[in-house]
């Protein structure tokens, strides 16, 4: 299946994201870029990666109801993508062989990439990769458990800060290990989701492992951003997420792009707004309570409804919805017939957070190998993950 993805267009990757990219998500984004380009003529067929959100490897051997909640999939979903998040080569892979035996998906990517201070403390997340043997311990394990019969992907950060940079080490040990991709995010960890992911360094890992894809991730705002990001990179996939949140449409015009079509024009505020309710309606199902799904749908308000008019009053009022009732009134005041404009469209949404310094274990970086204390540490930095 990975063979013809790579074989075709460049791949497009849905980014895992912790608290967004459930099922509900995942529909609305799959049905939105369809629908975008069946209104523009085109005819669609889906190959996107839509990545599930994370879950820790040792929460899914001990077979964690939530988690377990965390990677069911529709019927439909033709790529069951997972996140795994591990610290400790034996449970990764232990892990993986679960996965696999009981063919939970169809796809492994590994997560080498999240900054949160509680995970980097603990010298998890972006601050492992650092560690070169327990980085290949864990990829090797991954993989070789995987037993070629799931593919397995990894996603980074640049590495620690500019000073502790590890993308092209945990690069090449990745390609050695047999991934069937690399994804980079063009950020260090101390850059956190503050200013310009670095595409000149995604290009520098394409370079440095010609033989294993590649996939760009970081700041594509827009379909003719995911083409520059290929053209100017030489990567062999892009991997989107903050881009499309609010944005569910995003994927298809995407495609269109990378098919070689004319993009398919912003939606109008009727399509953004049926899109909207869609997403409250598939969080409600999901949840099997409508209080829990109308509340989860409050924070994807103000990326829906980003440059589209709606009174400040009308706002508050989305961003503390408890019912679907309550969603549609509110909705019928807001004028349908307005056009998002492109450059509102294609800005910045989602995090920001700015650079701040890396929180890391005592002596972390005076020794690119492990010591015995750190292997103890460790162990424990997989208790509290979420996201990255
Ligand atoms: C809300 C949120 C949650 C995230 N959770 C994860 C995660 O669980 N795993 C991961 O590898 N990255 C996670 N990320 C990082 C994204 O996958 C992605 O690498 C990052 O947002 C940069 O891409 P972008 O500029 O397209 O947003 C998260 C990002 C956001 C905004």
């Amino acid at each position: 299946m990975f063979a013809d993805l790579l074989a075709n267009n460049p791949v497009i990757e849905l980014a895992p994201m912790a608290g967004v990219t459930n099922r509900a998500f995942r529909r609305v984004c799959k049905e939105a870029s369809a629908e975008i380009r069946d209104q523009a003529g085109q005819t669609d067929s889906d190959g996107t990666v839509y990545v599930a959100e994370m879950t820790t490897s040792q929460a899914l051997l001990m077979r964690n109801q939530e988690t377990l909640d965390l990677i069911k999939f529709d019927g439909d979903e033709n790529i069951r993508s997972i996140q795994l998040y591990g610290v400790d080569p034996k449970i990764i892979g232990r892990a993986v062989e679960m996965v696999v035996a009981e063919e939970l998906a169809d796809h492994i990517d590994l997560n080498f990439g999240c900054p949160v201070p509680k995970v980097t403390r603990k010298g998890g997340g972006s601050a492992l990769p650092w560690k070169r043997d327990l980085y290949r311990d864990i990829v090797t394990s991954a993989v070789k458990n995987a037993n070629g019969k799931v593919p397995v992907t990894v996603k980074m950060r640049i590495g620690i800060d500019q000073d502790h940079v590890t993308y092209l080490d945990a690069g090449r040990i990745a390609a050695e290990a047999g991934v069937t991709w690399v994804a980079l995010h063009g950020r260090t960890a101390a850059q956190y989701y503050g200013g310009e992911a670095d595409w000149s360094a995604i290009s520098k890992l394409v370079e440095h492992i010609p033989n294993t894809p590649v996939l760009g991730n970081g700041d594509i705002w827009s379909a003719a951003d995911a083409k520059r990001m290929v053209t100017q990179t030489g990567v062999r996939g892009v991997v989107i997420g903050r881009g499309c949140l609010g944005r569910p449409w995003l994927f298809g015009q995407i495609r269109s792009a990378f098919a070689g079509e004319q993009i398919p024009s912003e939606p109008m505020a009727s399509d953004i707004l049926r899109w909207l309710k869609r997403h409250a309606t598939l969080l409600c199902q999901m949840h099997g309570d409508e209080f829990y799904g109308a509340r989860e749908m409050r924070k994807h308000m103000a990326w829906y409804l980003k440059g589209i008019v709606v009174g400040s009053e009308t706002r508050g009022q989305l961003a503390l919805i408890s019912s679907l009732t309550e969603l549609d009134d509110l909705l019928a005041t807001i004028d349908p017939n307005q056009r998002l404009t492109e450059d509102i469209a294609h800005s910045p949404r989602g995090r920001t957070t700015p650079e701040k310094k890396v929180t890391l274990p005592e002596g972390w970086l005076n020794s690119q190998n492990m010591s015995q204390v750190e292997q103890e540490t460790v162990r424990t930095a997989e208790l509290s993950v979420s996201g990255g």
